[in-house]
């Protein structure tokens, strides 16, 4: 734990993940397609148009992360279960939206901040509680639509727009592409972009047009804005054909080795793809248990994201998996059941079953102790 504070949920394993900085390393998969899309904003709009900051602290305050972006109170997203609480009033930032306000204060009106952004969350191949995030904003003066006598509205949607098409083309190459309607606190209207890659409808990023609120708070009531936000790892892995999120943090030459700076070409035609070295076995390992019952105040010690963090904690990246594989509830006794699924497995090497066993058991134990659960 990071600090002693009761509102502390960040564990070591999470802590350490701060100032690997993987978008700012040139050839890494996620700093490629970084430079990429600033490749791509200096070819539309001249170059160093948009100033990129990607060197953003990611511990933001409560209020930079929610309520500079109009986050509501009640929202899920400020939950511990789904938040990273340094303290009660300090968080690890889990979206890169958090910079928005700050950024535009200090005068920025074209820019990009890429960073690492932190989220509890389930774990799979594709998620990972660090991840990276691309923001870009933009606002328009008031000259700028009053000259070519449209609202202020449809210029930013209009331009938002084929900006960000533009941008799918220079990653996906010609590809079909779709708008669809979507909510963010801080935006209206706001939308997200799918293409159909690979046989399949991707949701590449979210972005609108700014509510008003933002750009009153930072003193620039007059004039109006469209921002966008993407995650760097799901373009990374459909692009390079990087099969499980946990690789992007491996120093395996075998994998570092394979991508070098310069190497991107849209769509990933005529591009080297990452090629897979041999696929270690995985170790499965079931655990069943009691739920605790909920608290007077209908909160309960037990989440999937709890026990994520705690099978994280112990494992770190050995860790490629936890599902819930069954459930059902013992009405006699008032309690549910459930058994989950652990996939244990190195990107690296093979894993023995002493180490597994020890793991295994460690986080038995925190299930007991942290979770409250009763194991079967
Ligand atoms: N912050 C959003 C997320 O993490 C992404 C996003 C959506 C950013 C719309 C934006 C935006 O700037 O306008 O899911």
């Amino acid at each position: 734990m990071i600090t002693g504070d009761a509102n502390n949920n960040v564990t070591d394993h999470i802590f350490e993940k701060i100032g690997y900085n993987l978008h700012k390393r040139p050839d890494h998969p996620l700093g490629i397609i970084k430079s990429a899309i600033e490749d791509y904003f200096d070819e539309t709009f001249g170059k160093d148009t948009f100033t990129s900051f990607d060197d953003l602290y990611p511990v933001v305050s409560a209020y930079a992360n929610f309520d500079s972006v109009l986050v509501p109170p009640d929202h899920v997203s400020r939950s511990a279960n789904d938040t990273y609480y340094v303290d009660a009033e300090n968080v690890l930032r889990c979206h890169t939206s958090a910079h928005q306000l700050e950024m535009l204060k200090d005068g920025a009106t074209k820019f990009l901040v890429t960073g690492d952004v932190y989220r509890r969350d389930s774990i799979d191949a594709t998620h990972f509680p660090v991840f990276h995030q691309m923001e870009g904003v933009r606002v328009f003066e008031k000259e700028e639509w009053e000259s070519k006598g449209v609202e202020a509205v449809d210029l930013a949607r209009d331009e938002l727009r084929s900006t960000l098409e533009g941008l799918a083309r220079h990653l996906f190459g010609d590809v079909e592409m779709r708008w669809v309607d979507a909510y963010f606190p801080f935006t209206e209207p706001s939308m997200e972009l799918e293409i159909f890659f690979k046989g399949e409808w991707l949701e590449v990023l979210g972005c609108g047009v700014m509510e008003m609120q933002i750009l009153e708070e930072a003193g620039l009531g007059d004039k109006r804005a469209w921002a966008f936000g993407l995650g760097l790892e799901r373009l990374a892995m459909v692009l390079f054909d990087v099969p499980d999120i946990r690789l992007f943090w491996s120093d395996d030459k075998r994998f570092t080795k394979q991508f070098e700076a310069g190497m991107f070409k849209a769509g990933g035609v005529d591009m080297r793809k990452f090629k897979p070295y041999s696929k270690y076995p995985p170790c499965l390992k079931d655990v069943s248990f009691w739920l605790p019952k909920d608290a007077e105040d209908g909160s309960n010690l037990f989440s999937e994201n709890n026990l994520c963090e705690v099978v994280r904690d112990a494992a770190g990246s050995l860790v490629e998996e936890v599902k819930l594989i069954d459930e059902f509830e013992n009405k006699k006794k008032g309690l549910t059941s459930n058994c989950f699924r652990i996939v244990y497995r190195s990107m690296e090497r093979s894993l023995t079953d002493d180490e597994i066993n020890t793991i295994q058991e460690k986080v038995r134990e925190d299930m007991v102790a942290k979770l409250g659960v009763e194991l079967r």
